[in-house]
């Protein structure tokens, strides 16, 4: 090993640290369309150098108290997961409002979601797609506690598939195999099955006022009050919702987004509709919605719903403000 002297191992350590202190790190599920944005702004609105943020794989759940992950974007389901856990952590900005389809086989008659009784409906164990089946199946009257239905919980892991083919196990491939007679989750696996089956065969359900996926950043309260991480956080919120006029035309960013997640472009056009993307709302209409989804977490996660004063302290709409004044 070569050895330096001391001095400059200090000075380089220093110099190591500082730059490692002043990069902005933004933590996102990296295989998702919601993402895209985030880095799209890292790409072009900062000149390559020490302050050019730094996106990484995670989400909401790596934004520790001791991590160094500064912001973490997820859907606000992980969000109050997490804020239940964590008092400190607040919503600060939404990214992107996403309706989520259920796909129902049409071979097994159904053309409403009260014929999906008695069937098998599939999504992802203790996630946002799981809160979305039971909100829809909910408003047709019907409850998989008390068997209804039965709900396939399946993980996220071994059961997603965002590319075709989708190998068995899947999702999609559920399906089509006729395991399950209809799933809902996020895109691309919606749009997936439904190139599979073909449109003819399938039926497709979806209501935005009963669930869309908010896909928000969240960061904790003391980055928040730190003055020089609070000013980098409010440069970047500023300049994502600046992405974000691009992103309403899909001509503009579909090679980007498909280069980034590695889906063709023709399958994220297709489910392009199905996001509305931001800023969204953080006044009474977020926390109205959080609440009553905060009542299905409350049920899935077998504990007590948190209350509306708890909701309206998790949301935080000071650096949006701050964004405002920039
Ligand atoms: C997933 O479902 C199983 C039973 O199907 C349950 O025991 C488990 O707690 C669930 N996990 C989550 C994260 O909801
Ligand atoms: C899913 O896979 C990732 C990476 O392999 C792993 O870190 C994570 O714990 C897994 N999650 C579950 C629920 O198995
Ligand atoms: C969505 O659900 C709400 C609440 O039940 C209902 O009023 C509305 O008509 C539904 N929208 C669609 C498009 O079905
Ligand atoms: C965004 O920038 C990173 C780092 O410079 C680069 O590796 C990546 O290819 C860029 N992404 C796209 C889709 O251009
Ligand atoms: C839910 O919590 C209650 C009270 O802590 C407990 O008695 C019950 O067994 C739990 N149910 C499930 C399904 O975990
Ligand atoms: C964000 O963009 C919208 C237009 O979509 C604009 O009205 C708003 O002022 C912008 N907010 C900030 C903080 O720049």
């Amino acid at each position: 090993m070569r050895l330096l002297p001391f001095r400059v191992l200090v000075a380089s350590c220093y110099l190591l640290s500082a730059e490692l202190g002043a990069a902005l790190k933004i933590a996102a599920n990296l295989n998702w369309i919601e993402h895209t944005p985030l880095l799209y702004t890292i790409n072009n609105s900062y000149s390559a150098g020490p302050d050019r943020p730094i996106m990484m794989d995670g989400g909401v759940i790596t934004l520790s108290d001791t991590s160094d992950i500064i912001i973490g974007a997820n859907s606000e389901t992980q969000g109050l997961k997490q804020y239940f856990l964590h008092k400190n952590y607040r919503l600060i900005y939404v990214l992107v409002e996403v309706t989520y389809r259920l796909v129902a086989n049409k071979i097994e008659g159904v053309q409403t979601l009260a014929d999906l009784k008695g069937k098998k409906i599939g999504t992802f164990n203790g996630t946002s797609a799981e809160v979305f089946v039971r909100a829809l199946m909910d408003n047709a009257g019907l409850n998989p506690d008390v068997g209804d239905y039965t709900l396939v919980n399946t993980l996220v892991n071994g059961s997603m598939c965002m590319r075709a083919p989708c190998g068995p196990g899947t999702l999609p491939a559920m399906l089509k195999q006729r395991e399950i007679d209809a799933f809902g989750c996020w895109e691309t696996a919606p749009e997936l099955a439904i190139q599979d089956l073909g449109e003819d065969n399938v039926r497709v359900f979806q209501n935005a006022t009963l669930f869309r996926e908010i896909f928000s950043l969240y960061a904790t309260a003391e980055a928040l009050s730190d003055t020089k991480q609070r000013a980098q956080i409010v440069r970047y919120i500023k300049s994502v919702n600046k992405t974000l006029e691009l992103f309403k035309t899909p001509e503009k960013v579909l090679p980007f987004v498909s280069r980034t997640i590695n889906v063709p472009e023709t399958v994220i056009g297709n489910v392009w509709e199905n996001h509305v993307w931001g800023p969204g709302s953080l006044g009474k209409e977020l926390i109205d919605f959080l609440e009553m989804e905060e009542t299905y977490l409350g049920r899935m996660d077998n504990r007590t719903a948190m209350s509306r004063a708890d909701l309206e302290n998790f949301v935080d709409a000071s650096v949006y403000e701050d964004a405002l004044e920039l």
